[in-house]
This record gives structure tokens, sequence and C-alpha cells, in this order.
């Protein structure tokens, strides 16, 4: 089973080039990947002349499953308006067989208007963990934003506010595997049984740290998850394998004896009747 990720397009950027995001495009289609998940950034600044655009270049993406949420930058100049007119809700919830796994997969906007902290938010929590309830191969969670720091981007900022809460509740929830981009930074950090996949930036120059912009092939077979980094067009690297059953011991699913997540309501009853 194979999830391409990708994110921080910035379309309209002074540094966006479309023949990366094109290059990756053609990469991934040939890849014939089971999942594609774009994890933010899609506009540079949420403006109504860049969401068609954004919308026409990702079209190319021939895969049947295609996950989106927005990021800091589409949030910008009431831009998550425009996310939803373009490409639909902003959270969403997903039961799908992907190459023979169950899969649960809960997308969250972890944006705010006009500011590049994120913030997961409590009343998101009992919506999060309704989506991962029952039977499952893998669970995986998106948001934009970062949950632990990303190494080799300066000084630490604009990571979830809420990122303790979240990686508790993520972690009660089994989930396997998180992804996100917004640092421009490809990482894994594996934590308490999760894989916190980062993407660095698909298509741009906007580059710190890691000169090249990148997106992420993510291998789920046998057991295993395989992390490949790509660059369009260019080289291709390991970021590394990772069982996906962790020895309790390491996940210590229930070890917050002293954690009281909010709970209870949900934001909508969108399960089907
Ligand atoms: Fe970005
Ligand atoms: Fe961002």
């Amino acid at each position: 089973m194979l999830i391409a990720q990708l994110s921080d397009v910035h379309v309209g950027a002074g540094r966006y080039r479309e023949e990366l995001l094109q290059a990756a495009i053609a990469e991934i289609n040939a890849a014939e990947p089971d999942l594609v998940v774009v994890a933010g950034d899609l506009t540079d600044e949420g403006y109504p002349d860049q969401y068609p655009q954004a919308k026409q270049e990702l079209a190319a993406l021939q895969c049947r499953h295609v996950v989106l949420v927005p990021g800091n930058h589409d949030a910008r100049n009431v831009g998550y308006l425009l996310f939803e007119d373009t490409f639909g809700p902003r959270d969403s919830r997903l039961r799908l067989d992907l190459g023979g796994l169950e899969v649960a997969l809960v997308a969250v906007d972890s944006s705010k208007p006009d500011l590049d902290e994120g913030e997961i938010g409590r009343e998101h929590y009992g919506w999060i963990q309704e989506g991962f309830a029952g039977q499952a191969d893998l669970r995986v969670f998106v948001c934009h934003h970062h949950l632990m720091p990303i190494p080799g981007t300066g000084r630490e900022r604009n990571q979830v506010l809420d990122a303790g809460d979240v990686l508790s509740l993520l972690r009660q929830a089994q989930v396997d595997i998180v992804l996100s981009g917004h640092r421009h930074v490809p990482y894994v950090w594996p934590v308490a049984g999760m894989l916190l996949i980062h993407s660095g930036t698909v298509s741009t120059l906007r580059t710190r740290g890691f000169p090249h912009p990148a997106y992420n092939h993510i291998q789920v077979e046998a057991g295993r998850v395989s992390v490949e980094l790509r660059v369009p067009g260019g080289q291709r690297q390991s970021l590394g394998e990772y069982p996906l059953d962790w020895p309790a011991e390491l996940s210590a699913r229930n070890a917050d004896p002293f954690v009281r997540a909010q709970r209870g309501a949900a934001l909508a009853d969108d399960t089907p009747a």
C-alpha cells in the first residue's frame, strides 16, 4: 500500500516553481499510489486567483483518493472559505480499503485565519476519536502543522498550540501515522507508537536547512512502514523503515493517568445513515 504525501505547494509565491509540481505529480502518477495526501499550504496567500490555479495543477493527480487540508497560508485573506468552495470540507473522516488494508483516516484543518500558529482545538477531539473508533488496520491523521518541533528549522515556532493534548489523544486512539507539512523540512519522528511524518515543500524554493524541494512516498507492507524522500526530478533517499506495530511498552498507549482530555460533543454528525 503506497501513500504519496506532498505539501507546501504555495501556488502564487515568488519562489513557486510550477515545473517542480508537475514533475512531482508525473512521478506520483507513475508510482500509482493508493492514496495521495496534500497536507496544506496549497496557495501562498489564499487569494481568489490562487485557488483555481492550485485546483487546476492538482487535478493532474490521477489517484482515486486524494485528501487535502488547508495550511496557514491557505487561511489568509479569508481564504479558508475559498478552500471550501474549491476543494470541499476542510475536515474529513474516511474509511478506505487501500491495498487490502482497512484504513481509518481523519484529516483536520489546523489553521487559524491570519495566524501562522496551528491549533486542532478541543472541540475537535471527540470528533477525531469517533473517526478512529472501531476496527482498522491502519489509522492515519492529517494536519498541516507539526505536533513535534522539527530539527534544522531554526527557532521553534508555529507548532500546534494544543500539541500535547493532541499527541495524547492520537496515541490513545491508536493512530499509526501522522502526516504533516508546514516547516518545509522533511522529517520523521517516531513517538509513542506513531510515526509523525513531515513532508518538505514540493514546489517552492522556500527551503530551509535541507535545500531541496521534496515530497514523500510511504509504503505500508507486511507490518513495516518505509518512508522515502523524493526530490522532484532528482534524488531519492530513505527516511527510515519502521514497524507498524510497536512493542506495547514503547507505545505506552495508556500512560496518561493524569491527563483529562476534553470529552464528548462531536462537531457534526456526518456518519452515514
Ligand atoms: Fe508552507
Ligand atoms: Fe505552513
